[in-house]
């Protein structure tokens, strides 16, 4: 599989680990409707991600940079975030918020590392090159 292929597949983790998160709000709620939805949301965002990071990370042969331990524990923080949020221990609120914070530094770690972890002011030339043939 291309690494574009497990960057799909990242993305899609993503958004389905998200929308788990959202789905924090109902807990704390009498009778938290859904719960077993958010659970499988987030179980399958953070599987998704795992794999196809991983995938990514061996096709790449960029083996383990600074930046990559960063996003594993970012991972395990967002992995641990829905226990956290089930026993009120943090506000569903407050679970968003945070992670949604770690989400942006995940994303924008993914995003900027090939432009030393800052947002070119140019588009990089090999992506703006016409097509050949
Ligand atoms: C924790 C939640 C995570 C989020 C929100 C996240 C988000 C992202 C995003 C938005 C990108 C950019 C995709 C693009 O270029 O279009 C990316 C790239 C990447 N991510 Fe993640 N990621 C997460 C976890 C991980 C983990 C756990 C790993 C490794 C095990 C990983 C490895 C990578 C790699 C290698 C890239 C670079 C792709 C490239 O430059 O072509 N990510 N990530």
């Amino acid at each position: 599989m291309s690494p574009e292929f497990y960057k799909i597949i990242h993305v899609i983790g993503l958004i389905t680990l998200f929308t788990g998160i959202g789905g924090f709000l109902t807990y704390g709620a009498a009778n938290a409707p859904r719960a077993k939805m958010v659970g499988i949301l987030h179980g399958v965002g953070l599987l998704l991600l795992l794999v196809s990071g991983f995938g990514m990370t061996g096709k790449m042969g960029i083996g383990f940079p600074a930046w990559i331990i960063v996003k594993l524990v970012i991972f395990l923080i967002l992995g641990a975030l829905l226990a956290v949020a089930k026993r009120g221990r943090v506000s569903p609120r407050g679970a968003i918020v945070t992670a949604l914070a770690l989400g942006f530094v995940a994303a924008y770690l993914g995003l900027t590392w090939k432009y030393g972890f800052s947002i070119p002011k140019v588009a990089p030339a090999a992506e703006t090159a016409p097509a050949q043939g």
